[in-house]
């Protein structure tokens, strides 16, 4: 699949060009808790995968770290963050998060969301290998993604929530049991310091308005009712995250190089 234009077929750009910013599962105070936990001060050199519609990015200059790099693989929503972060020590880079060009041993943190979840698991393995390579010893590594639960799901419930996830939102989106993403981490080289769980509530109204505010969820609702096409995607999405609400969930992971 491309990779230079956004694709509004996928789910979470076809709610970026509705107007939405927190494209992530477990919504912003999950992200917030991430970042608190990330401890990110000014002496931080820091890595983010993923960046997308730039809201974390946000969240990570409001600390005025040392260094900021944005690897965004869509080359469009490079160009779009390029516009507003482009400084000798804020750059966006238009690569994988699996080979990100970046020195080894040269940052203190590294953060990604909802970005592994989409990847097959060797992709997932080969960016968390990226991640160990470009982290000086101790450095940290958060990760906010899709989880399954519970931990003994059957294989298949779990190939049922992948499938129809995938057709839903039309990404291979593939989550992990608390268990295997700490597994996943701890195979390479990672040692997990904290796990936080959240609902996926993306699309539920409590939390849109909770991650977006109350005047950008009106400009969302206008927008999907006014777009017929998205409004029928976007309620299969709902439906879909409603139909497996009791395997889905998100998690927060700080792990320690
Ligand atoms: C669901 S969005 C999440 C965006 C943002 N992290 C957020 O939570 O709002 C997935 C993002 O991952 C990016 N992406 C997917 N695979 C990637 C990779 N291998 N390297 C860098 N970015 C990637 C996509 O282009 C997209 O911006």
């Amino acid at each position: 699949m491309s990779t230079k234009k956004i694709n509004s077929e996928q789910g979470h750009w076809l709610l970026a060009k509705m107007g939405k910013r927190v494209l992530r599962p477990g919504g912003r105070k999950l992200t917030e808790t991430l970042i608190q936990n990330l401890e990110i001060t000014s002496k931080d050199s820091i890595v983010e995968f993923a960046p997308g519609m730039g809201y974390t990015a946000q969240l990570i200059l409001n600390k005025r770290p040392l260094q900021y790099s944005g690897i965004e693989l869509n080359e469009e929503a490079a160009q779009r963050l390029q516009q507003h972060i482009n400084t000798p020590s804020q750059k966006i880079f238009n690569t994988s998060a699996a080979q990100t060009g970046l020195e080894q041993l040269s940052q203190t943190k590294v953060i990604g969301e909802a970005m592994l979840s989409m990847q097959v698991d060797a992709r997932k393995s080969e960016i968390i290998q990226e991640a160990y390579r470009i982290l000086k010893p101790e450095g940290l590594y958060g990760i906010h993604e899709l989880g399954l639960k519970p931990e003994n799901i059957s294989e298949n419930s779990k190939r049922e929530v992948q499938q129809n996830l995938a057709k839903a939102i039309h990404v291979n989106a593939r989550p992990l049991t608390k268990e295997e993403w700490c597994q996943l981490l701890q195979k390479e080289g990672f040692k997990i310091k904290s796990i936080q769980e959240s609902p996926m509530d993306l699309l539920k109204l409590k939390r849109i308005i909770e991650d977006e505010g109350f005047w950008r969820t009106l400009k969302i609702m206008f927008n999907i009712f006014t777009h017929p096409k998205a409004k029928e995607k976007i309620l299969i999405m709902k439906n879909t995250f409603k139909k497996y609400e009791s395997h889905l969930t998100s998690f927060a992971i700080v792990a320690e190089k």
